[in-house]
């Protein structure tokens, strides 16, 4: 698939078959992950792939209630045989900003401008969605909203790590129904971009 294909496709995607996505479909979209750019090449990422009933159940039972799950659309969405669960660990930045050839930016101890953390493992959480669709598979990033410390536990990450949300992942079933968001449309192109000034 060409690149401007991938991005054209690249929509949330909230209802799946179940049917598995093959192993090596998903170590390729987990190696692009890793090519994400990053800060000071830090790589304070980590992810927690789920595979299988079993594995993603759990993830959905601790991070939501049974009237959440009992939504007439919902089963479409566990059904995805693939959750990818993004980390990041902002002491890794810190430490790295403190390094010889990185600490003149006096970032170690200070404010940021910007999370690098949160940047990379959104960069790399974008890297997913778009390998997810050259592999003509669906994907779905969501907030975990609420219960993400229930879920660090359950998953036993280190408690350096902190989620920045999930990726939902496998082969959509076309029973998708639309985020309600989109009624919103796209922001016309002149109120974003900003040509030589704003
Ligand atoms: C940080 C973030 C959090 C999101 N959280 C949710 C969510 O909780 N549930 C959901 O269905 N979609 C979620 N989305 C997806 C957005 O609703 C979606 O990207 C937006 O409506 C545009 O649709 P599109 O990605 O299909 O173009 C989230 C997206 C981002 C970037």
């Amino acid at each position: 698939m060409d690149f401007q294909t991938v991005v054209q496709r690249r929509k949330m995607v909230r209802s799946f078959s179940g049917e598995a996505v093959p192993p090596e479909v998903l170590e390729q979209i987990l190696g692009n992950a890793q090519r994400a750019p990053s800060a000071g090449f830090s790589q304070g990422w980590a992810f927690v792939v789920l595979v299988g009933p079993s594995e993603t159940g759990l993830f959905w039972e601790t991070i939501s209630d049974p009237e959440w799950r009992a939504d007439p659309y919902r089963p479409g969405l566990l059904r995805a045989p693939v959750v990818i669960v993004p980390l990041t660990d902002e002491a890794a930045y810190r430490a790295r900003y403190g390094e010889a050839d990185k600490a003149a930016y006096g970032l170690a101890e200070s404010e940021w401008p910007v999370p690098y953390w949160l940047v990379d493992t959104s960069f790399a959480a974008m890297l997913i969605l778009l390998s997810a669709v050259d592999a003509g598979l669906g994907a779905l990033f969501t907030g975990l909203n609420h219960h993400d410390d229930e879920l660090m536990l359950a998953l036993g990450v280190p408690p350096e790590y902190r989620p920045i949300g999930a990726v939902v992942m496998g082969w959509p079933d076309g029973e998708d129904k639309p985020s309600p968001s989109l009624a919103r449309g796209h922001r016309p192109a002149e109120s974003v971009i900003h040509r030589g000034r704003w």
